[in-house]
């Protein structure tokens, strides 16, 4: 979908479709009362009769209003004015989205950016309506052989700003909106695809043509027999039961200052976890495929910062693999050394994610990294804890960790802190390595990155875990594209 930034009277457009707001007790909004006043008071008519309210979540097309130079005018109810929030404009900015695309409108002019919300400016909610809008038509059907075709396709959304002052913000917003964006989209797609397809190897192509999309992007794979001379015996392991050969996938962005130190995103690219020998009850197995959830948000946040030209160093880290059972598979009790050296009993082969992370940390040393973040889907007990709506985040060091809790507050793609208290660390001993890779029922989310921890001494470091917020079960099922509007905000506020 093209957008665009537009100013003029909403009576003026000649469009498809203007959309308008009306708060509950029938207020109209300054653009409504412009169509009101120009329709001699049709909209006025209309809310008398009842036919809106201005509920939360109503919406009413109206054709061909007399005065007005759209064929149509959407209005959309917005609830109680003074009840109005973040979390509200971006539902009304789906409403609007899908109501547009089910009408046939091939063009929009939306005013929807002109209503107030404390603390935001102009460029928060055209960003905002962007990834909301665009976020909203998302469709995964390129594995369907006869494609529900939209008939009218919505392409161009206009998005109308009054004050002509803000336009250098609004262009900026607009190209960050757009960007990440394209970059849940990236991530959303990569997440949905099956295992047989989605494979380490498919990561590791994709990688390679974000480098040849982006010169600034360099992009590489190590080989198994590459990360074996590295000595990630704990990466290795889990690849070991399954036919497609494990890949670390490394993108190196170089957007920055020549030697300033580099940001590493890392993400579990676990493309199908069956558990292993360990293996998973076979209800709803099939979602395991989005254990690879994390990885695919590192592609789409690389991607949106390559795109917008962001002005920063950042390193994305993919280790990938399968988790399968197999005669060559782990099994519980085996030991392994990991690339730190460290050793790891495997209690639970379906504890898999923190070995394959385990030596992306490590490897991430070489780097001389500012932080590093990584993301995954990596405990059951996460979606337990915090459900949905939060990702868990954990790390060893305060500051890094308000700064991705507050952005994730400014883009409304929220993570929720979890202790990580040295207590909590006895749970993973072993009488016979220097660790368990599990640690018992209780705080399962805490003692999975207890492990982590133990191989990020060396530099300032954080943990998503995204088990509930990746993606959704039953009739909506699919990836979301969390948490790349987080990851991106951070970067975008350390920039420059
Ligand atoms: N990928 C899973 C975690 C997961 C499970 C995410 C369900 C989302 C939904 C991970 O590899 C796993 O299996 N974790 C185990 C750890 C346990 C064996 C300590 C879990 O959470 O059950
Ligand atoms: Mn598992
Ligand atoms: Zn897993």
């Amino acid at each position: 979908m093209e957008i665009s930034i537009k100013s003029g009277n909403p009576e003026k457009q000649r469009c498809g479709c203007v959309v308008v707001a009306l708060f509950e007790a029938k207020r109209l909004s300054t653009a409504a009362k412009a169509l009101d006043q120009a329709s001699d008071g049709y909209l006025g008519k209309l809310l008398r009769r009842g036919d809106i309210e201005g509920k939360s979540g109503e919406s009413l097309m109206l054709h061909h209003l007399p005065g007005v130079n759209a064929e149509r005018v959407l209005l959309i109810g917005c609830g109680k004015e003074k009840a109005f929030s973040e979390a509200t404009f971006r539902n009304i900015t789906v409403t609007a989205a899908k109501q547009l695309e089910q009408s046939g409108a091939t063009d929009a002019v939306s005013y929807l950016p002109e209503l107030e919300i404390e603390g935001r400016d102009i460029g928060w909610k055209i960003s905002q309506s962007i990834i909301s809008a665009e976020n909203a038509l998302y469709r995964f059907d390129q594995l369907k052989s006869d494609t529900v075709a939209r008939k009218r396709p919505l392409r161009k959304l206009h998005l109308a700003t009054i004050d002509h002052q803000s336009a250098p913000t609004c262009n900026k917003a607009m190209a960050q909106g757009e960007a990440i964006a394209a970059g849940m989209s990236l991530t959303r797609d990569l997440s949905n695809l099956p295992g047989n397809i989605c494979t380490p190897t498919y990561l590791a192509n994709q990688a390679n043509k974000l480098g040849r999309k982006y010169p600034k992007m360099k992009c590489k794979s190590l080989s198994e027999a590459q990360m074996a001379k590295f000595g990630m015996g704990a990466l290795l392991s889990v690849s070991k039961g399954s036919r497609e050969p494990a890949k670390l996938v490394v993108m190196d962005y170089q957007g920055g200052k020549k030697g300033s130190k580099p940001i590493v995103l890392i993400g579990k690219g676990l493309t199908f976890d069956a558990g292993g020998i360990s293996i998973k009850p076979s209800a709803a197995m099939d979602e395991m495929k989005y254990d690879m959830c994390g990885g695919a948000s590192i592609f789409g946040t690389m991607q949106a910062i390559a795109q917008m030209k962001l002005p920063i160093n950042v390193i994305g880290v993919v280790p990938s693999s399968e988790n399968l059972p197999d005669g060559a598979a782990n099994k519980p009790g085996d030991i392994v050394t990991s690339m730190s050296g460290q050793t790891i009993e495997i209690l639970n082969t379906d504890a898999e994610g923190r070995l394959i992370l385990c030596d992306a940390l490590t490897y991430s040393e070489r780097f001389n990294p500012k932080a590093v973040i990584d993301v995954a889907t990596l405990t059951g007990a996460c979606v337990i804890a915090l459900g949905q709506h939060a990702s868990g985040l954990l790390g060893n060091h305060e500051p890094l960790i308000d700064e991705l809790l507050d952005a994730g507050k400014q883009v409304g793609d929220r993570a929720w802190q979890m202790p990580l208290w040295d207590e909590y660390q006895e749970q993973i001993k072993s009488p016979f390595a220097d660790m368990a890779n599990i640690g018992g029922r209780e705080a399962g989310t805490i003692t999975a990155a207890c492990f982590l921890s133990r191989f990020t001494k060396k530099f300032h470091w954080a943990h998503l875990d995204i088990a509930g917020a990746a993606w959704k079960s039953g009739a909506e099922k699919g990836a979301t594209g969390r948490p790349v509007t987080l990851l991106t905000q951070y970067l975008i506020d350390r920039a420059g």
